[in-house]
């Protein structure tokens, strides 16, 4: 007899906020048995997970999502009732150079998972009765704001301006159209910019720590007058573990604290506070910054408003960001080892062995 009260898959759980959710639910919930599904691209790595790979309620499961057969024959062994859908292609850059990866993995491969979930639950005698499927997206899809405008609510229309973000409110969409298709119990949520340990080094955050270390250049896009509102990661994996147990079905909740930075005040904040560290003087590194081509449409400004996340489940966000970024720069320093290995070109090569120019 299985042992445990629920299955739930949780996908991309070697990314970095996926590894985030997975070590909270193996932690927290002894009694559920947690499945990370990864196809471990350049930005999975099973080393973010070392603390957890040894759990008895743990397993890992390589796989593409994109794999149809494949993944409904693991929904349907494991009688999986609950999916947390995070794994993606998340860099902005990256689709800007590859839209069609983005377009096959996160428009196709969330498809593809929908289509599997639906097919296995509707094969048991309980169908969608006690089943989740849990979609995790940006605050990127919708679109862009003024500098001192309002903010993105629920309500907010869609308004995708890279091929990344466009790729995310696709899969939106499609996750929406099955709930009011099939009736399939669905939940989507909206997050801004997460940061924290064990985020990949080509996001502004991990990868400014590390060139300030090296003292190499740090490339700042246009003026560096882009606002993003940060999050720490371990906050959005308790929103998430709140959503998933307690969130209205078919409803959507937007995920953000609050916290909006101008990037070039961050790289100001991450220079000094990474020279203190480093028992070097305060702000020797400020030459390191040079203002580069801006992204192709870059993004002015991006806000959440997590008002109804707040008020109905009661989450807020537990770290200022002056500590969270504290607590995210010891990390990077007292991980180079961590940071070494995902840049050590094995993951671009992955990459480029994997997808090649493959286009679907
Ligand atoms: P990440 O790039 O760090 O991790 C993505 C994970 O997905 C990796 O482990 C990768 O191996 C896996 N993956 C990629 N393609 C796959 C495939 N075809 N099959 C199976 N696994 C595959 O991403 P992240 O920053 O942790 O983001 C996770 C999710 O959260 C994404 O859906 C992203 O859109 C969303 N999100 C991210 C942020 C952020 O600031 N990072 C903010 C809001 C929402
Ligand atoms: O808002 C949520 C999104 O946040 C997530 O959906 C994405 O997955 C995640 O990557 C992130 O997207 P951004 O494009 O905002 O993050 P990134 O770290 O790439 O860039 C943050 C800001 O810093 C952005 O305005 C671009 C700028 N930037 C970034 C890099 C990598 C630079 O100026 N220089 C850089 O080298």
């Amino acid at each position: 007899m299985n042992k445990f009260s629920r299955t739930i898959v949780i996908t991309g759980g070697a990314g970095f906020i996926g590894s985030h959710v997975v070590r909270l639910f193996v932690n927290k919930y002894p009694d559920y048995r947690i499945i990370n599904l990864d196809l471990l691209t350049y930005a999975g790595n099973l080393a973010n997970l070392s603390d957890v790979e040894h759990k008895e309620n743990y397993e890992f499961v390589k796989m593409d999502i994109c794999d149809y057969d494949n993944v409904l024959r693991l929904f349907e062994s494991q009688h999986v009732d609950g999916i947390i859908h995070l794994a993606a292609e998340s860099h902005v850059d990256r689709s800007i150079k590859d839209p069609f990866l983005f377009a096959r993995t996160n428009v196709m491969g969330t498809l593809s998972l929908l289509q599997a979930a639906k097919t296995a639950w509707l094969n048991t005698p309980e169908g969608f009765e006690g089943k989740r499927f849990y979609h995790i997206s940006t605050d990127e899809v919708y679109g862009a704001l003024e500098i001192g405008g309002g903010l993105f609510t629920e309500t907010t229309p869609y308004s995708p301006h890279s091929p990344y973000s466009a790729s995310k409110a696709s899969s939106d969409h499609f996750v929406r159209a099955f709930h009011d298709t099939y009736g399939m119990p669905t939940i989507v949520t909206n997050c801004s910019n997460n940061y924290g340990p064990y985020q990949f080094p080509e996001k502004l955050i991990p990868l400014f720590i590390n060139n300030i270390r090296h003292r190499r250049q740090l490339p700042v896009y246009g003026k560096g007058e882009n606002v993003r509102d940060w999050l720490y990661v371990e906050d959005h994996a308790r929103a998430i573990d709140l959503i998933f147990h307690k969130g209205k079905t078919a409803d959507s909740y937007n995920i953000g604290g609050f916290n909006e930075w101008r990037n070039i005040d961050i790289v100001r904040l991450l220079v000094a506070t990474v020279d203190r560290l480093l028992g070097r003087k305060e702000g020797e590194d400020l030459d390191l910054i040079t203002f580069v081509t801006d992204r192709q449409g870059h993004d002015l400004r991006y806000a959440i408003d997590s008002t109804k996340l707040k008020s109905e489940l009661g989450w807020e966000p537990s770290l200022q960001f002056e500590e969270g970024i504290e607590k995210t720069v010891r990390w990077y320093l007292e991980n180079e080892q961590w940071l070494n290995s995902v840049t050590s070109g094995d993951y671009e090569q992955y990459y480029a062995r994997m997808y090649g120019d493959k286009k679907c």
